[in-house]
């Protein structure tokens, strides 16, 4: 592996306080960047920082299903890091909801937490001054559920989709600011939000999903790797576009 991938860069991680989020702060820490890590919880933020590589880094509290907190979010991080380099929007809520029981609220809670905040995110960080003006990077965590039916998950995989639809257009109207935008798509992934769904699931069903993954089921830091990637130079040529990084589940 190459190291120090990430080498200064100034990067954003939401959704730090577990899984995903928490792991790609810790690989992004280990590979040299400068990391803000946003959450809601404020100890399991802080268990995040304690295992952060380095020092310069610092953690924000945040709820992102308001426009304005975003702003006042990337508002404090630019005021204490400077310009952002990468924002990895791994925020984000799943709940399984079989039509029966969807309600409205139900529906605006998981397209906040999921859409709206990724919108006012690419809002807030494209002015100017926010950002490295020779090239930056902003990835939305999608999931296979956008172009992979599964019954009950109706609201969250449309959510998803949103995500990508939304980072093809943001991609066109950012590029003259040099700020790449992109999606990752995990399959299955071992976190909380994948245990709490699991648990709502038969043996049978779950072994069912499990099958799917010719590569078997997936780990934070395989999502972590990908993330570096996209966030890297290496990718300067990469935006509008979704890696799906699924163990082959998106294949069938
Ligand atoms: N795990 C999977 O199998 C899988 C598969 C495909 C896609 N994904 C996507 O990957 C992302 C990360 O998933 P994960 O499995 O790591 O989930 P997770 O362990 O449940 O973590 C979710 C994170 O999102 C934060 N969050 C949720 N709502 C928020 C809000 N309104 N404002 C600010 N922060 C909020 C949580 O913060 P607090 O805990 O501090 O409240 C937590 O840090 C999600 O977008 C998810 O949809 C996951």
């Amino acid at each position: 592996m190459i190291a120090n991938l990430l080498k200064d860069k100034v990067v954003l991680i939401t959704g730090a306080s577990s899984g995903i989020g928490k792991q790609t702060a810790v690989f992004f820490s280990q590979q040299g960047a400068k990391v803000i890590v946003t959450g809601r919880n404020q100890e399991r933020l802080a268990d995040t920082v304690s295992q952060l590589q380095g020092d310069k880094h610092f953690s924000l509290c945040s709820n992102l299903d308001s426009a304005d907190d975003v702003e006042q979010l990337i508002k404090t991080a630019v005021t204490q890091m400077g310009p952002i380099d990468g924002v990895v929007h791994c925020a984000g809520v799943q709940k399984t909801l079989p039509l029966k029981v969807l309600k409205e609220n139900h529906f605006d809670d998981i397209f906040n937490a999921n859409v709206k905040s990724a919108q006012f995110l690419a809002k807030s960080i494209s002015r100017k001054g926010r950002f490295n003006p020779q090239g930056s990077s902003l990835i939305f965590l999608s999931s296979v559920a956008a172009i992979c039916g599964e019954p009950a998950i109706s609201t969250y995989a449309a959510s998803k989709a949103a995500l990508q639809g939304l980072s093809k257009s943001l991609a066109l109207e950012l590029a003259r600011l040099k700020v790449r935008v992109n999606c990752i798509a995990p399959g299955h992934v071992q976190t909380e939000m994948a245990k709490e769904f699991s648990q709502q699931l038969t043996s049978e069903q779950y072994m069912a999903i499990a099958d799917k993954h010719p590569l078997g089921l997936g780990t934070p830091e395989d999502i972590a790797h990908a993330a570096a990637f996209l966030t890297s130079d290496m990718a300067r040529w990469v935006t509008g576009t979704t890696l799906y990084v699924d163990g082959g589940y998106s294949a069938h």
